[in-house]
């Protein structure tokens, strides 16, 4: 086998867009639009990826960070997709073999059609081989010009006549080509045409006027080469996005009550027998085991939920962990580095922030836990709020198994509560707590009886 490398172009403004971020860099059901593109490539094991980049490039390079194999070439200005091939030659100069050149706006295009593109190039012993599609509206796309049946030209939706424009076949701007005749026939192109750009599809009639071998392999799914070149586009190509990954979802055992409204990202793992409600955003790395219920309104990112656990609706969950058989919500709140044990609750208006709730432990309501330790069959009241904010630092609170907090009662941090010790309701506690005692920390009540007779009096 030949070595194989890959050119994405992705150096153009997205004018269409109406956006201050270079149009690759938009998301699509949870990934960027060129991070779907680099993905189809990792199958094909290239040699090496080029990404050229120039509106914004220091944006997307960034984005996309150091990987092994990926370089950026730069085209500066950006002078049309011929202009932005060419500046990738220098990065190839030694290279022999096969190059395939993919769009860093074509998103849904599976790895296997690439795969497809190139066995049909290099058994043919083509010079370039085109990804084309018949679309019932081929507006704006480039035609494919046949004659005799063989393709003889791409002409460009601007500059193409009325008879061409009828044409339905498109060019989906992905090729393979042989790269020994490519970068010297990619400087004779020309810019005499409607947008006075170097058009890559003109290489076409420049190798049929050569006699070299141009082929071309037809899609039977056109909706693979869509482009996005909207934000209408952006959101169809999502919704197909989504709804693959739901249907992968579904045939896995997992219940989606209305698959149109479940919002779950590529990298999303979920168990057999789990049921998820409409409206529910499960994002980034996700895990949710098996038998879990996932209600309405909730959204998980990065965070990891274990077996038969249960989100009751509108909890918002961040780079944490929820255990086995764990209940949660309606409302709650876990923010960064939580963890809730197995069987443990957290209830409505909790909110839970680098704290460990320890098994079948629970805050049933209006709690805010931070920075906090608490272990096992701990129960914390109604109303409980630790204070482990001074001004200046965060400071700890650890509450030990079994203790019981009563309501309303502040913790004020750095402070411990012993096993199975009592805090009474409406205390503010500022000192430890000994295992088994119960700490009151607050004012004594005084009552008057007679006082509000007496005081009508002086009215
Ligand atoms: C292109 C093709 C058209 C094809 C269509 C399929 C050309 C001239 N036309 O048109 O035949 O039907 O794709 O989607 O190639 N880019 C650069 N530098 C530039 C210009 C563009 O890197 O100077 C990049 C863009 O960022 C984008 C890709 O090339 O990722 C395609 O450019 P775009 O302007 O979207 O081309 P289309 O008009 O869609
Ligand atoms: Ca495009």
């Amino acid at each position: 086998m030949p070595d194989l490398h890959v050119v994405v172009l992705a150096a153009g403004k997205g004018t269409r867009m109406k956006s201050a971020v270079p149009k690759v860099l938009h998301e699509a059901a949870g990934l960027s639009l060129i991070e779907r593109v680099l993905r189809t490539t990792a199958p094909l094991e290239p040699a090496s990826i080029i990404v050229v980049v120039g509106y914004q490039a220091s944006q997307i390079q960034e984005a996309l960070g150091k990987r092994l194999g990926l370089a950026f070439a730069l085209q500066e200005p950006q002078l049309g997709t011929g202009h932005a091939l060419l500046q990738a030659e220098p990065m190839l100069a030694d290279a022999r073999g096969t190059l395939v050149l993919l769009s860093g706006d074509v998103p849904l295009l599976r790895p296997e059609t690439v795969e497809r593109l190139i066995r049909t190039h290099e058994e043919r012993a083509a010079a370039a081989t085109i990804l084309t599609a018949v679309l019932s509206d081929a507006d704006g796309y480039g035609r494919v010009v046949r004659s005799a049946g063989e393709i003889a030209s791409i002409v460009e939706h601007k500059d193409a006549s009325p008879a061409e424009r009828e044409i339905r076949e498109i060019n989906s701007g992905i090729y393979a080509f042989d790269l020994a005749p490519l970068f010297a026939a990619l400087r004779t192109i020309g810019s005499s045409n409607a947008q006075r750009e170097y058009y890559l599809p003109d290489l076409v009639k420049i190798y049929r006027g050569r006699g070299l071998k141009v082929e071309t392999v037809r899609l039977d799914d056109p909706r693979e080469i869509l482009g996005v070149n909207s934000r209408k586009e952006l959101a169809d190509v999502a919704t197909i996005l989504r709804s693959e990954k739901n249907d992968e979802l579904m045939a896995a055992g997992v219940t989606l009550v209305d698959p149109a409204t479940a919002y779950i990202d590529p990298d999303v793992t979920i168990g057999p027998d789990t049921i998820i409600h409409p409206g529910v955003f499960l994002e980034g790395k996700t895990t949710i085991g098996s038998r879990c219920e996932i209600h309405s309104g909730v959204r998980l990112v990065n965070s990891s939920v274990d077996d038969g656990a249960i989100l009751h609706n509108f909890c918002v969950i961040i780079d944490s962990h929820v255990g086995k058989g764990a209940q949660l919500g309606p409302f709650a709140h876990l923010r960064p580095q939580s963890h809730v044990g197995e069987e443990a609750k957290v209830g409505n208006f909790v909110e839970l922030k680098k704290t460990v709730l320890g098994r079948g432990s629970k805050a049933s309501h209006l709690t805010y836990l931070g920075d906090t330790t608490v272990g096992a069959k701990v129960n914390i009241g109604a109303g409980t709020i630790t204070c482990n904010y001074d001004g200046t630092t965060k400071n700890p609170t650890v509450i030990e198994d079994g203790a019981f907090i009563g309501s309303d009662s502040q913790l004020i941090a750095p402070v411990r509560i012993g096993k199975d010790a009592y805090v009474a309701a409406g205390s503010s506690i500022t000192e430890d707590v000994p295992a088994e005692a119960l700490a009151i920390g607050r004012g004594k009540q005084v009552n008057k009886p007679g006082w509000t007779k007496s005081r009508r009096k002086h009215e």
